[in-house]
């Protein structure tokens, strides 16, 4: 987490340019959060986590802005920590997922 941060700082805000979010690339984050995530994750509105200590993917803004993610995904760098796989997606599959992400937030803190 915290190395996930400091990396995304590192590469900077740059990359601040507002990328569509058509649904389409929302259905297509959704499927790949359900086929690589959700062995540990909970990926959806509702549900525990089937990984007790995996956040459920609707509370990962509460920790970090979402858009951090999507900056440490495109450069290729890990989602890394020991109890988890380390993913490289392409740049299309990274808008994806991280547009099913931003669409599944909740706002109660
Ligand atoms: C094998 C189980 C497993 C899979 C599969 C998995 N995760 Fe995780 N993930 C975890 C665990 C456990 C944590 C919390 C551990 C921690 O914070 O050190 C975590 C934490 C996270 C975090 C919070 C950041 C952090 O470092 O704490 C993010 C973001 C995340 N996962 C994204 C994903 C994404 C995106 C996928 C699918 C592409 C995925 N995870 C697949 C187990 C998994």
């Amino acid at each position: 987490m915290r190395k996930l941060v400091l990396l995304a700082a590192l590469l900077g805000a740059a990359s601040c340019a507002a990328t569509p979010r058509a649904p389409d690339a929302i259905s297509r984050g959704q499927a790949i959060a359900e086929t690589n995530c959700a062995a540990c994750h909970a990926v959806g509105l509702t549900g525990r986590s089937p990984a007790p200590e995996a956040p459920p993917f609707r509370t990962l803004s509460r920790n970090y802005r979402v858009e951090s993610l999507e900056e440490a995904l495109a450069e290729g760098i890990s989602v890394g920590h020991p109890a988890m796989p380390n993913f490289e997606f392409e740049p299309r599959e990274v808008n994806a997922l991280v547009a099913y992400l931003r669409s599944i937030q909740t706002t109660d803190r």
